[in-house]
């Protein structure tokens, strides 16, 4: 390629690529916020992920392909085995996993960057005189956020797996002032790094690594499991902030502009599921959380007493005369695999005139959208599914209300009972409902390891059994019900 060919690549065609890229994130990005168009926004992202790929292929110029083949069939193959092998049940932890490897990718970009123009060029003067001051300054943050997210994503996978510590918080005595001390090593020596070190910058560098790691480790360490799903919200909005970081040293634009969209996306996304739980980033962040809820003693099983309890023939009897019914799924849901079977309930219902809709709690399940996904999984018409402020003032007038495997998302003691772990959070109003079957195989209690006075209430019956066998029973039954 001549001289002017390759000037007409780097300075017009490769700009273009990346603002048609950025652009297409952005779009992306939108439709990803309705459930109607989410599909098609994740093909235009991944479309823009693979125009920044060409753009940053041209933009280089000659590579050895061989690498990026290799880096294609070991990734490609891993993303493949893993989307076909892991539960919905399980998608945190995998989450999880790719969050740490994004930090994990923007630590390896700055390390190389620092490698290849300052210490194997043997500079004589500090990073910011070789590499420029933006740069220089860039690569601690990149480094520290990266590494960071990448331990933190790994501990958080651990514990949501409970293999660390059955996912109980590990409190270290004065946790505070370490975590506060390693921050500042690491901006000290991320300064040094950038305006004097010389001649020893990949022991520095590597140092800043090696505590930053740490660093992540503690911050996750002492918060509990029950809120790990916020913690991997947050630690994905960390690995859009390192990418952003990385996007800067390499002057990368549509790194930077992705980066900074998964980074407040992220965060938004942490600060509204902080706010379906009723709980603050802060409370969070501090940790202790989770042993409160999963060691609770503030109800078992064996404390109820006026439970009744209903067989799949009953529930159709009530079902014959209903009017309205509004299911309201929970992880019980994602548990049994019931999405298609609830869906034919749905249809059989419709058919004889009843109106069904879906009740859908923010943190209903373990991870966002974790019921849409579901119920989509299904073709549940978008429009049956209800967020929880649309539903809940209609749930006075609903005839029948049946949750599946939904317990905390409608526990009323987040209302009336101040000393209760889930006091404040916002609740589908499940009980005001004329009829209510609670479908689930025990009394045992949900996530938040609380007692559920709805078992006990007098419009509840409880229908013992697995989700999925459970709503096929029904499902038989309502079609033996005569026609309306
Ligand atoms: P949970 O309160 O966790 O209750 C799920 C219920 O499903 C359990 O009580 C369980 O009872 C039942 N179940 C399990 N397997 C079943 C099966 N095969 N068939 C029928 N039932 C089954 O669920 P929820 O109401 O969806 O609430 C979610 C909880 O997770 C909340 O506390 C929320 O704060 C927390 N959380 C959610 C998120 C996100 S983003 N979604 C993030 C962090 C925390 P049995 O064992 O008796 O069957």
């Amino acid at each position: 390629m001549n001289e002017a060919n390759s000037d007409a690549i780097s300075s017009v065609i490769v700009p273009v690529i990346y603002l048609l890229s950025s652009v297409i994130f952005i779009f992306g990005l939108k439709q990803l916020t309705r459930i109607r168009t989410a599909r098609r926004g994740n093909t235009l992202a991944a479309f823009a992920m693979l125009l920044a790929v060409i753009g940053t292929l041209l933009e280089i110029g000659l590579v050895d392909y061989r690498w990026i083949l290799g880096g294609l069939v070991i990734g490609g193959t891993v993303g493949a085995i893993a989307a076909f092998k892991v539960k919905m049940t399980s998608m945190p932890e995998m989450v999880a996993l790719f969050n740490g490897s994004g930090g994990a990718a923007s630590t390896a970009v700055a390390l190389a960057v620092v490698w290849q123009s300052v210490i194997e060029i043997g500079a004589t003067v500090p990073a910011f005189a070789v590499i420029g001051l933006n740069q220089a300054v860039t690569v601690g943050l990149s480094v520290l956020i990266g590494s960071v997210t990448l331990s933190g994503s790994y501990i958080a996978y651990l514990k949501l797996q409970g293999s660390l510590n059955k996912g109980e918080p590990i409190l270290l005595p004065a946790r505070h002032i370490i975590t506060l001390s390693l921050i500042i090593a690491i901006l000290g020596l991320s300064a040094y790094f950038a305006f004097y070190a010389v001649g020893n910058v990949g022991m520095v560098i590597l140092v800043i690594t090696g505590i930053s790691l740490i660093l992540g480790v503690l911050l996750v360490i002492p918060i509990g499991s029950a809120d790990m799903p916020v913690v991997v919200s947050l630690l994905n909005s960390y690995s859009g902030l390192a990418a952003c970081a990385t996007g800067f040293i390499l002057s990368n634009n549509v790194l930077i502009i992705s980066g900074a969209m998964v980074g407040s996306a992220g965060i938004i996304l942490t600060q509204i599921m902080c706010k379906a739980m009723d709980r603050s980033l802060l409370n969070v962040l501090v940790g202790g959380f989770g042993s409160q809820t999963s060691t609770s003693s503030s109800g078992g099983s064996d404390e109820y007493t006026t439970v009744t309890s209903a067989g799949a023939e009953e529930v159709a009897l009530v079902l014959e005369d209903a009017d309205t019914v509004a299911i309201i799924p929970g992880y019980g849901l994602a548990v049994a695999q019931a999405q298609h079977a609830v869906r034919q309930m749905a249809d059989q219902l419709e058919k004889r005139g009843t109106k069904v809709v879906y009740g859908i709690h923010p943190v209903a399940g373990r991870m966002p959208g974790h019921m849409n996904v579901l119920l989509a999984e299904a073709d549940v018409p978008y429009e049956s599914l209800l967020e929880m402020d649309e539903i809940n003032p209609d749930l006075k007038t609903t005839d029948v209300a049946i949750l599946l495997g939904a317990n905390d998302v409608c526990n009323p003691l987040a209302l009336t009972d101040p000393s209760s772990v889930i006091y404040g959070m916002p609740i589908l109003n499940v009980h005001e409902a004329r009829n209510v079957f609670v479908v689930k195989r025990s009394l045992s209690p949900g996530y938040a390891g609380i007692k559920n006075p709805l078992f006990e209430a007098e419009n509840t019956s409880m229908c013992f059994g697995d989700a999925k066998k459970m709503i096929q029973e029904i499902l038989n039954e309502v079609k033996l019900l005569p026609e309306r």
